[in-house]
């Protein structure tokens, strides 16, 4: 059998490592999961079901029976979804039976590429190649703010406000945080477009597959 081929891709909120990754996947013929999307999904699990995102036990309960359906709800994309996304991600219950989902979808040929924070350190550590992407949180902030002002009435301050939260959570957690692997390249897109970005990440992406 051959094996799967698997890219990482890792960054912070809004660095634009989940369009990058997209469009990585086509490319380059292969799958892709967002897997912010699973940690998202236990979030409104728990919201609907009145169970507090501090209780562990709760969420692991709702991370262990997710099913395809529940990713794509609606809201999952909401900055409240985000919020508490990140507070459940800091639950070693949750992260243990989401790593089994990652990393079943990421076996499969022909293999997939997954973006999230922890993908290249825990989830995938042999992936064939590994990107950090990153971006000065200003700039995220703008980037999100627009996307989100398209559909509802929302502050640039509270939007820059929740990125530089989340990104403490995610980089201060105990169990797999937010971490640059040693082997994966670093990309800021502070500067770039996101064409200019998608065309550099496989640039990069070619010199680690050519090795
Ligand atoms: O990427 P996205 O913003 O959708 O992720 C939502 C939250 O899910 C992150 O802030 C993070 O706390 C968590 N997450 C994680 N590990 C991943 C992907 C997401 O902890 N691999």
């Amino acid at each position: 059998m051959t094996p799967s081929l698997t890219i990482a891709i890792d960054g912070p909120a809004a660095s634009g490592k989940g369009t990058i990754a997209r469009q990585v996947a086509v490319r380059y013929g292969l799958r892709h999961l967002d897997t912010g999307l699973l940690y998202r999904a236990v979030a409104v699990l728990c919201a609907r079901e009145g169970v507090t995102l501090e209780d562990a036990a709760a969420a692991g309960q709702r991370a262990a029976h997710l099913v395809p359906a529940d990713l794509e709800g609606d809201g999952l994309r909401s900055a409240a979804a985000g919020r508490g996304a990140s507070v459940v991600a800091a639950h070693p219950s949750v992260r243990a039976s989401l790593l089994r989902w990652q990393r079943d979808f990421a076996e499969k040929a022909p293999g997939a590429v997954l973006d999230g924070r922890d993908i290249g350190t825990v989830v995938l550590p042999d992936a064939r190649a590994k990107l950090f992407i990153t971006a000065d949180p200003d700039v995220r902030a703008a980037r999100r703010w627009r996307e989100l002002s398209a559909s509802r009435d929302i502050a640039y301050r509270d939007v820059l406000r929740d990125i530089e939260e989340r990104d403490a959570r995610d980089a201060a957690r105990t169990n797999a945080p937010m971490r640059q692997a040693d082997d994966a390249i670093l990309l800021d897109t502070t500067d770039m477009t996101i064409k200019a970005a998608v065309a550099e990440a496989v640039r990069l992406i070619d010199t680690r597959l050519a090795v």
